[in-house]
């Protein structure tokens, strides 16, 4: 099928180069035209494992291409949107700049019966609204969340847990199910759950799945800062719980928190839109979500503070970790990131390091030293920081690390070391809900 996707980061990227490897014909489009350049030449302009060679693959096959000119996706049959729904910068709601222009951009180019298959996420009613202008096109709506995670972005998309289809409320709806349906055939036929709805409850899966995972995190690491104050391991509660089927150990790692381009706006545009239905109060649990991830990381720098003794004024601290999370180099709402602003900003001399988000870091925060390689960052550290749990950090040898810094104070704040080992070599460890 000949497809078209708007908007080529993150989602859209990977969601064009995984349809033309199943073998449609994809144009993506995208405003940016360094974004473009890059993809067109096989290299993506962002860190995802496996896209590269999925890029170079389908691009090599002809069915891929990139372009900055719209009017190129005229003959598509399917045109995903994948634009991006950032926080607005006066509150907590979702900026819908980006879905409303895609849409504009998008109406002279659609050939009648084409279907816009929106991506982002989207406040619940978006859809409803976006449909009367398309369907006025000539053309239809739906809504097909995407729940990829970043990392594990190409895998997600090309095997996802279930597939779900918003469709509109009249007797073409069925026809629209059906091109989904032949869009995705491939990995509908391996078994994959399917579930068609109206376009508000599409919307509100992908939010609601979002929140959950949201608070799932938030209340391991409420219980985190229980355990702070009676000498319990969090860790270990967390492995006890997760035995039970009913709740399950995935996403009950406590540590600094979560960040990203999706989970932390996600709960606040959730939120937001919530009172403009005048249901705030369903999801109010959801601003405490929040603070409770934000005081993590006040936390994290508190313990280093302490170590000091309140004096962390002109105090070397190696911060391990810039992106959101590993296999990433997104630095979008990092706690990571967030982390080392605040030690500097308390006066210390933060040298900072990550596998791959030194360049997003340094755009965001350029007053921030940065280590190109982990020895240079630890080198005379008087503290060292573990904010984000790369592979390369998680197997640090605390006795080959010892010998690099100055002082041998150690903060997980990802709970991902062996607090054993590293006391054995002398180290003074400081765990999140650790004791
Ligand atoms: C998240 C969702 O997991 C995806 O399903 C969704 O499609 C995506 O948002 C989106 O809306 O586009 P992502 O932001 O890539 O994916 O990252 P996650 O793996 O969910 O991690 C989010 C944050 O939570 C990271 O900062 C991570 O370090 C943190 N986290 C995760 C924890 O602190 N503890 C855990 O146990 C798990």
């Amino acid at each position: 099928m000949k497809l078209s996707v708007i908007g080529c980061g993150y989602l859209g990227a990977v969601h064009a180069a995984a349809m033309a490897s199943i073998g449609h014909d994809v144009v993506g489009v995208d405003v940016d035209p360094a974004k473009i350049a890059a993809l067109s030449a096989g290299t993506p302009p962002f860190h995802e494992p496996g896209l590269p060679e999925l890029l170079e693959q389908a691009i090599a096959s002809g069915r891929l291409r990139f372009t900055t000119d719209i009017s190129e996706v005229h003959d598509a049959a399917v045109h995903f949107i994948g634009v991006g729904t950032p926080q607005r910068k006066d509150g907590g709601g979702a900026d819908l700049t980006y879905v409303d222009g895609a849409i504009d951009a998008l109406l002279p180019h659609l050939a009648p019966g084409s279907l816009v298959a929106g991506k982002s996420t989207v406040p619940v009613g978006t859809a409803a609204r976006l449909a009367t202008a398309v369907h006025a096109a000539g053309a239809r709506l739906a809504w097909n969340p995407e729940f990829l995670r970043e990392g594990f972005a190409v895998k997600d998309t090309l095997e996802p847990d279930r597939l779900v289809y918003g469709v509109a409320s009249d007797d073409d709806a069925a026809d629209d199910v059906a091109v989904l349906d032949a869009v995705y055939a491939q990995t509908l036929e391996t078994g994959t759950p399917r579930l068609v709805t109206d376009y508000a409850t599409a919307e509100l899966v992908k939010v609601a799945a979002n929140a959950f995972l949201a608070t799932k995190i938030s209340f391991i690491n409420a219980m985190a800062e229980i355990a702070e104050v009676t000498g319990a391991d969090v860790t270990t509660l967390a492995d006890a719980i997760g035995h039970d089927a009913r709740i399950g150990r995935r996403f009950l790692n406590a540590g600094v928190g979560f960040g990203g381009g999706c989970l932390p706006k996600d709960i606040r545009a959730f939120t937001a839109r919530a009172e403009e239905l005048g249901r705030g109060e369903s999801v109010a649990f959801l601003k405490n979500v929040d603070e409770i991830n934000l005081r993590r990381r006040q936390r994290v720098v508190d313990l280093v503070v302490d170590s000091f003794e309140g004096q962390v004024h002109g105090k070397r601290v190696a911060v391990l970790g810039l992106a959101f999370k590993p296999d990433s180099d997104d630095t979008r709402d990092s706690p990571a990131l967030d982390v080392a602003v605040r030690l500097h900003g308390l006066g210390a001399d933060v040298v900072c390091t990550d596998p791959q988000a030194i360049d997003n870091a340094r755009r965001q925060h350029p007053q921030l030293e940065y280590a190109a390689t982990t020895s240079e960052a630890l080198n005379d550290a008087e503290a060292v920081v573990l904010v984000t749990e790369w592979r390369e950090y998680r197997d640090l040898d605390p006795a080959a690390v010892a010998d690099l810094v100055a002082r041998k104070v150690v903060i997980d704040g990802r709970n991902c070391l062996d607090s054993d080992a590293w006391r054995a070599r002398g180290w003074q460890f400081h765990g999140l809900g650790r004791p």
